[in-house]
């Protein structure tokens, strides 16, 4: 199961690099909009700090833009993903763009249907977003359940990542249902490592363990 932090805070960015098993960083229009910097120069930073997939979503309108606007941002960047927004346009783009060996993303992902057509247009990962769909009364479980198992009985080799998880709940959840990839936030995935009972077995074992070599001190 992969793992990504779904942030543009370089300072976010350089605490969650440090742990090994953090696959990447994914990045929206939204999320990039926060910074003071033009995009490709917040994302070639990005890229710089990080040993993983950077993702970057394109803006732009037509296919034809989409394509020249990714291939813009994958010359900075090292293992690049191409986010593309569900719609004719976006599946146009990622056909071709996954053609030329680029991988790419449909995002904005709120039915199986639109999951089908990703998967046809060779995206190599699809985004439902589980948070969104869940405010709307609808289940984001339930749809991740039903593309899991679209993909696997037509067997497509595109990957599910859950996106707009809301808590560290949700990561188990995604993983229990088969995504096969996870995108939240940083405070999910600084959160991910704490429980406080750890805290309290962890406080007792160091005491236990002072006392016990105070002990010896005192003996020898
Ligand atoms: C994923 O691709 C999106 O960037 C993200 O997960 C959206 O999350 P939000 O619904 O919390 O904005």
């Amino acid at each position: 199961m992969e793992f990504y932090i779904d942030t543009a805070d370089l300072k976010e960015i350089k605490s969650a690099a440090e742990l090994s098993i953090l696959d990447g960083v994914t990045t929206n229009p939204t999320i990039l909009s926060k910074q003071n910097l033009p995009p490709k120069e917040v994302i070639a930073e990005i890229n710089e700090m990080v040993n993983g997939k950077v993702w970057y979503q394109v803006s732009s309108d037509t296919a034809q833009d989409m394509i020249s606007e990714a291939l813009e941002m994958v010359s900075v960047i090292s293992r690049p993903v191409i986010k593309l927004p569900m719609g004719l346009e976006g599946l146009n783009a990622c056909h071709a763009l996954s053609k030329e060996g680029i991988d790419t993303n449909m995002t904005l992902i709120f039915s199986v249907s639109q999951a089908i057509l990703a998967a046809k247009a060779g995206a190599a990962y699809v985004s439902p977003y589980v948070g969104r769909v869940n405010d709307t009364g609808w289940s984001g479980y339930q749809l991740i359940k039903e593309i899991v198992s679209v993909y696997e009985t037509q067997k497509f080799n595109t990957k599910v990542i859950g996106a707009s998880l809301r808590g560290t709940h949700d990561i188990v959840e995604m993983a229990m249902l088969g995504a096969r990839a996870v995108t939240m936030p940083y405070k999910i995935f600084s959160g991910l490592f704490h429980h406080p009972m750890t805290d309290i077995g962890r406080n007792q074992f160091n005491h236990d363990w002072k006392e016990y070599k105070e002990k010896l001190m005192s003996q020898s």
